[in-house]
């Protein structure tokens, strides 16, 4: 079984009404600006992208490319998150979980993937595929973890547990028994691992924690440093 697939609460939480969902705050309010200033800066002249989200969770993120005029593609592997995002997307946003749909298809300008990565531990195999996926001019843009954030709350109130520094890796249960393997990387390892592919760091943001989101949103962690490391991987000069 998944694990994801017992998430749906957590990550195919609905954005119908005006409100911001509060599960998806951090994340829409602090993250999305970030990607989203990424692909302006790494696409400054082209209007419309094809586009496809890896790992797009509940499809908000989805929703946002298309609204925004791209012609966008959501995979995850999750099925129950899946049907979740076909629920939040428009019939035009393409949201699949079978992989051979997403290889078959023409190659992508720009591939998205936010909070995606820090779960997969054959970082090599998915970003062989990533780099496959995308076109010879095309961006990957990612957000992970930030180091500093989850070291900092491994500390105080152990977001992650059973961490090993020696691994950098640990457990992430944001529902009692899911204990969802996490691995974090640093910003050069991420750097270097993309290098096995030809592609090289175009843009990089780490956005803090604004006064006006926690005056707006209580957070269940230590916001101190940025819970998010953007950053955008091309076969093109920064
Ligand atoms: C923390 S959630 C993030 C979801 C979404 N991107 C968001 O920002 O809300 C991680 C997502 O990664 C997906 N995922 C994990 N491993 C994957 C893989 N190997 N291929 C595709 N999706 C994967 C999970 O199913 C889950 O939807």
């Amino acid at each position: 079984m998944n694990q994801w697939d017992t998430l749906t609460d957590i990550f195919g939480c609905r954005w119908d009404e005006a409100e911001i969902p509060a599960c998806a705050a951090d994340n829409i309010c602090i993250a999305w600006p970030s990607m989203l200033s990424g692909v302006d800066r790494t696409f400054p002249e082209k209007a419309s992208l094809s586009v496809l989200d890896f790992g797009c969770g509940g499809g908000l993120f989805c929703r946002c490319l298309h609204g925004l005029g791209h012609t966008v593609t959501g995979y995850d592997r999750s099925e129950e998150l899946v049907k979740v995002a076909q629920g939040n997307v428009p019939p035009e946003v393409l949201v699949t979980s079978n992989r051979t749909v997403i290889e078959g298809a023409a190659k992508y300008d720009l591939i998205t993937s936010i909070m995606v990565l820090p779960f997969i531990e054959d970082l090599h195999g998915v970003l062989g595929t990533l780099a496959r996926l995308v076109k010879g001019n095309g961006v990957i843009i990612q957000a992970v973890f930030h180091p500093e954030f989850v070291m900092d709350n491994f500390k105080t109130n152990r977001l992650v547990t059973d961490f090993s520094s020696e691994t950098n890796s640990g457990f992430l249960e944001l529902e009692k028994g899911v204990k969802i393997p996490v691995h974090i990387r640093s910003e050069s390892e991420y750097r270097q691992a993309y290098s096995r592919y030809g592609l090289a760091e175009i843009y990089r943001d780490s956005p803090p924690f604004s006064q006006e989101f926690l005056a707006k949103y209580q957070m269940p962690f230590s916001t101190r440093y940025p819970e998010y490391l953007i950053q955008a991987f091309g076969r093109r000069a920064a």
